[in-house]
């Protein structure tokens, strides 16, 4: 991904061979806290398999160390089960797609690693894949031959996550322009951060959607940003909401636990705004009707119901992952694997990992 649009290949690619079928792509995924490996053959998901590191919740964040470590011990038994379940053997694999970046760079390498030593013992291609290019085309993964449901070229998405917040036009698998990013924290950063100072743990996103669920969402306004065209900004809603909270504390030490569905409806709609906003004026700039929604804070039951109502409002034919491909998953970096299988879009061994998007 990059922000220029590059010439494409084709919007995609069949996915089954030149020789009528047999095409399997094994996805490794280890760009923060998840290990994950999944198998797709002939562009159709057989297994998807992710160990999640709680270790890390007892620090408030993903300790980069500890991420590395946990990897270590999980990818062999995760790519294991992944084949497993998938009732396929590593000498029938096609290839082998891995995530390049961005992400942690100690994380990153076990993944990167274990990829080239697995395709050099086997003698087969490697493929790198853009973390974020992966989220997107989340869309396109099949858990059977005949689902039909990917968006078609142009669409927009909205990428949200943990370290993303961005409006991609995606023009065809391996064409896509980011229009509108985050210039200082993204979505799930907010959320998370907000989450912390409310004492609800990490990661602050699942437990802020289910309090949402209760509280109501215009009790508290919090600032939300002035920034000129598609690009966010969640730095100023999150001092806002500490500054407030400092000062209701001072009234009432026991604030957050008297309000705390409140706080986290309140938060999740100013959030839910901020992006929808930017989201529905590209949408009619571009007059594109198909709008997807992909990475960790598409999991979000706030923002899945704001496209849902977008839907029927603006006539958007909308595209919400699953909830198992919102978050970090191999499923998506398999099926980018396999578009790119099909152009020979191949990388060579000495390919380094990247901490940051260098396209
Ligand atoms: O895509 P992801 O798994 O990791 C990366 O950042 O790449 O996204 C993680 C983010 C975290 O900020 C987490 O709090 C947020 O997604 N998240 C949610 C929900 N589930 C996860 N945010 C809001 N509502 C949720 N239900």
């Amino acid at each position: 991904m990059s922000n220029q649009t590059t010439a494409s290949h084709q919007l995609r690619p069949s996915l089954t061979g030149e020789n009528g079928g047999g095409v399997i792509i094994l996805g490794i995924e280890s760009s923060c806290d998840d290990t994950s490996a999944a198998v797709i053959r002939d562009g159709v998901l057989l297994s998807n398999v992710t160990a999640s590191q709680a270790v890390h919740e007892a620090y408030g964040g993903v300790v980069p160390e500890l991420a590395s470590r946990a990897h270590q011990q999980n990818i062999v038994p995760v790519v294991d089960q992944a084949l497993k379940r998938a009732g396929v053997t590593k000498e029938e694999l096609s290839a082998i797609a891995f995530t390049r970046g961005p992400g942690l760079m100690g994380s990153l390498l076990v993944g990167v690693s274990f990829a080239k030593g697995l395709a050099a013992s086997l003698g087969i291609p490697m493929i790198d894949v853009n973390h974020l290019q992966g989220h997107v085309l989340a869309h396109f993964i099949k858990e059977s031959a005949d689902d039909s449901s990917a968006p078609p070229f142009p669409f927009l998405c909205l990428l949200v996550s943990g370290g993303n917040s961005q409006i991609v036009l995606v023009k065809a698998y391996n064409d896509m322009q980011i229009i509108g990013q985050t210039i200082d924290d993204a979505a799930g950063e907010a959320i998370d951060k907000c989450s912390k100072v409310m004492g609800l743990g990490y990661p602050g996103g699942p437990v802020i959607d289910r309090l949402a669920r209760q509280g109501n969402p215009d009790a508290y306004h919090f600032s939300k940003p002035a920034i000129p065209g598609y690009d966010y900004s969640f730095s100023g809603l999150k001092t806002s909401f500490l500054y407030n909270l400092r000062d209701w504390l001072k009234d009432d030490p026991d604030f957050i636990e008297h309000h705390k569905e409140d706080l986290a409806a309140s938060l999740e709609k100013t959030i839910v705004d901020i992006l929808m906003n930017k989201l529905r004026r590209a949408a009619k700039d571009l007059k594109i009707k198909h709008v997807a929604v992909a990475g960790g804070v598409s999991a979000n039951t706030g923002l899945r119901e704001a496209f849902k109502d977008h839907a029927r409002r603006y006539g958007w034919t909308i595209y919400i992952p699953k909830f198992s491909y919102t978050t970090d998953n191999a499923a998506m970096i398999a099926i980018t694997g396999a578009f790119k299988y099909a152009d020979k879009d191949f990388c060579p061994m000495e390919a380094p990992a990247y901490s940051r998007v260098a396209l």
